[in-house]
């Protein structure tokens, strides 16, 4: 069978790290034998250069008809790219926005795990950093005040603005039972991380999280206020399995347990809507001060890659295949810059050779 992977390489390093992710997942074919038919489309930067618009109707439509889209970062310098110099709605970031929603993709998957290889670029104390953590971040990724209406107005001789945050049952439910699966996949806990002593949306959060708990008898269920989980995650991450929250919080958390890991390079997301397609991407941005020297770290999109293939083409064997190579990779002791810590870093393309070299069945 054939699998058709669009593309969007989009802007910064994107190109140059979407490219060593497309080797790795020909490697796969050739090794499992399956074939890949990969095409690239424009989101972002790019597209706004060529099209004037950040992502075309018919580049949104061929990443709706793939079985999976692979993207590498979209944006530029916000206070000296021209792309920032038009309307909010046709920055490179709306069609990110633009994409998730017009697929309905509102489950984000992040997973951040200490690599023992990499532990002394953790952050935290030593103590800390030998437990090693093993979470996922499970954030609502179509609703909240990202979607909510924005406005700004003149309102009693003053400019007031304004973002609204609207919570259905159908929209907490549906990411309350995928954050649920994954944990009974995993050790069983879910930490659903809400704002109950203010917001009405988060005392909705509740009540729905604890019903669907219901059905899930073997998790255990926590409730932790949004500020309250930020501390803990500096002060002892092991603590967590999943993490259960909505748009905006989990924009700030999931960057917070990045940083924890000490190598935001090496970290890979999935979005996943109703269906089996979604769209898979590093965590870290465009990273425009690197882009075009070759040095990017090429690992996180590899990553997001092996998730899928396990998540989108159900290839679990070829999945791990990715994962494992990364991990011996590491343990031979090849970095690329941003994790070298002292060692002599290798390039992009390198690391992509490196670990398209150890996939094997
Ligand atoms: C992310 C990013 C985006 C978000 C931005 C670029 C719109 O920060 O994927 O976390 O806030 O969702
Ligand atoms: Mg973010």
């Amino acid at each position: 069978m054939e699998y058709r992977i669009v593309c969007i390489p989009g802007d910064g390093i994107g190109p140059e790290i979407v490219a060593e992710a497309v080797k790795v997942l020909q490697k796969v074919g050739e090794v499992f034998g399956h074939s890949f038919a990969f095409e690239d489309i424009l989101m972002g930067g790019c597209s706004l250069d060529v099209h004037g618009v950040p992502l075309t109707d018919e580049a949104l439509a061929k990443a709706q008809a793939a079985d999976a889209v692979l993207l590498g970062a979209v944006g530029g310098n916000v206070g000296t790219s021209r792309w920032y110099q038009v309307a909010p709605n046709l920055r490179p970031e709306a069609a990110l926005l633009r994409i998730r929603k017009e697929m309905g993709l509102f489950a984000n998957i992040r997973p951040a795990s200490l690599y023992p290889e990499l532990a002394s670029a953790c952050p935290l104390k030593a103590e800390a950093a030998e437990r090693g953590f093993d979470l996922v971040m499970m954030r609502e990724l179509t609703g909240g005040v990202y979607f909510g209406e924005h406005s700004t107005s003149e309102e009693n001789g003053e400019r007031v603005a304004k973002d609204v945050m609207t919570y259905s049952e159908t929209e907490i439910r549906r990411i309350a039972v995928k954050a649920f699966e994954i944990a009974r996949k995993r050790r069983g806990k879910v930490t659903s991380v809400d704002k109950a002593n203010v917001l009405d949306t988060s005392r909705l959060w509740r009540k729905v999280v604890e019903d669907v708990a219901k059905d899930y008898p073997d998790v255990t269920l926590e409730h932790m206020l949004v500020d309250n989980c930020a501390m803990q995650l500096v002060r002892d991450p092991a603590q967590f399995d999943v993490i259960l929250t909505e748009n905006m919080f989990g924009d700030i958390l999931s960057d917070e347990a990045s940083m924890v890991t000490g190598s935001i390079g090496m970290l890979p997301s999935a979005s996943l809507g109703a269906g089996k397609s979604g769209l898979y991407e590093p965590i870290h941005g465009s990273a425009p001060d690197i882009a075009g020297k070759g040095i990017a770290n090429p690992l996180a999109t590899i990553l997001s890659a092996a998730m899928l293939l396990r998540y989108s083409l159900d290839l679990d064997a070829e999945a791990d295949a990715v994962e494992r190579a990364v991990k011996e990779m590491l343990a031979e002791g090849f970095r690329t810059a941003d994790i070298a810590a002292g060692a002599v870093p290798v390039g992009t393309e390198e690391m992509g050779r490196l670990v398209r070299e150890r996939i094997r069945r």
